[in-house]
């Protein structure tokens, strides 16, 4: 057969011809990004974004409880056009998701905190920036204008942590995250293996993995140093020394005089059980975000997503639930809706995509959460993420 005729038969593919493109484009789900992070990213980076603490029960807990629910789908319900918009803390938003705040983002990628925000933004979804951020309060504001969020640390010194605050509604940011769950580090046992330090340090280990990932090293030399940018820290540390400007003697009467500081929307992040979620609520807390930190803090805590039903109980209708921890699908985001959350929240997904491929590898990872979630719904007979809400216990069994 001559070409001509095979090319008559054949339909040919359009070749992508950057590397970045043909990578992403290789990846069909999260855990395919995750794997092509794996194979471009040096071991200890990798590993402080891909890990848990101690024996990472928790962070296996995480995706299985989302997993142990069963689908059962009511058909033939014309879903010819499901609504997946969300109203999420007084937003309508495209998805009922937003991006979680991580530290040290620009060590994954030089594009970092900018990159995650500027997707967050093209895909209208809420971006919340870490305390521990590597790109200023500031910064981030002048290069993306998603919905803001500021994720709070409360720090031993008072002055700085009003002085964060402060900064952030003076910026635009819409809502306060605080993070109540890591009062003391949590045992990164990956870390101490791999001897992490932030900035990684040239040891005869950083040495082989330039031999092993120079596109890395090479995009990191080019860029600049990666330290704390909403305040003056040491130039290098680890995740614990990081860990001791956290204040442990935090009590509600903090939250108490974060809610007279913060005019906006308050959110408190963290495993809260339905009657810290009465507490907090009572706090005037507008919003609980339903976390375990990705299992990196407490090891062997309940999973975020065992907690939705329970503390929606707690709480009534009108305060906001978001939950984080586990989410790898958009199916996943079904469950959290289902069980009772306003919004799902995620960390590492984002996170393989900005490893995998910078700002365009986040953008692959948020489409893809987006129409999984929009393919869950249109398969399981729902037209609205109001309706799954409403309904989502009869669609759901527990395995
Ligand atoms: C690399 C990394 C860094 C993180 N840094 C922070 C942080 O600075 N502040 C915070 O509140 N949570 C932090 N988290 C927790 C996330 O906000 C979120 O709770 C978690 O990633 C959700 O779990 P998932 O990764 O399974 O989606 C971090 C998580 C990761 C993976």
């Amino acid at each position: 057969m001559k070409f001509q005729e095979m090319r008559a038969l054949i339909r040919m593919k359009p070749v992508a011809l950057d590397a970045t493109s043909r990578r992403l484009g290789a990846c069909h789900d999260i855990s395919d990004l995750r794997l092509a992070a794996r194979r471009r990213i040096p071991r200890p980076v990798f590993d402080y974004t891909d890990g848990g603490s101690d024996e990472e029960m928790s962070l296996a807990g995480n995706t299985e409880a989302f997993r142990r629910w069963r689908f059962q789908p009511r058909l033939l319900m014309d879903v010819s056009a499901p609504d997946t918009t969300a109203r999420v803390l007084d937003r309508l938003l495209p998805l009922p998701l937003a991006l979680a705040p991580t530290g040290y983002t620009r060590m994954m990628h030089p594009d970092g905190e900018v990159a995650a925000a500027r997707s967050a933004e093209r895909y209208g979804l809420p971006y919340t920036l870490s305390t521990m951020a590597t790109t200023s309060i500031e910064d981030v504001a002048a290069a993306a204008r998603p919905d803001l969020w500021f994720q709070l640390y409360i720090l031993k010194d008072s002055g700085l942590t009003a002085e964060l605050v402060d900064r952030a509604g003076a910026a635009g940011y819409r809502v306060l995250v605080v993070t109540v769950d890591t009062v003391v580090p949590g045992n990164r046992i990956r870390d101490n293996r791999n001897g992490l330090v932030i900035p990684p340090e040239l040891t005869p280990g950083t040495i082989a993995s330039i031999a092993s990932r120079p596109g890395y090293w090479l995009r990191m030399l080019r860029s600049p140093a990666i330290g704390f940018a909403n305040f003056a820290g040491p130039a290098a540390v680890t995740i614990e020394q990081t860990i001791k400007l956290f204040s442990a003697a935090v009590t509600w009467d903090e939250i108490a005089a974060l809610r007279e500081r913060w005019a906006g929307k308050l959110v408190i992040k963290g495993p809260l059980g339905p009657a810290d979620a009465r507490r907090a609520a009572e706090a005037g807390a507008d919003g609980i975000q339903l976390s375990n930190h990705g299992g990196r803090q407490l090891d062997r805590v309940v999973a975020p997503a065992d907690l939705i039903a329970p503390v929606r109980e707690a709480v009534g209708p009108a305060v906001t639930v978001l939950a984080d921890s586990g989410i790898r699908h958009g199916a996943d985001i079904a469950v959290a809706i289902a069980l009772g959350a306003d919004a799902a929240v995620t960390g590492r997904a984002y996170l393989y995509g900005l490893m995998a491929g910078g700002e365009a590898g986040v953008d692959r990872a948020l489409g893809m959460l987006a129409s999984q979630f929009k393919r869950t719904l249109q398969l399981l007979g729902v037209t609205s993420v109001a309706e799954l809400r409403k309904h989502g216990r009869e669609l759901l069994i527990r395995e």
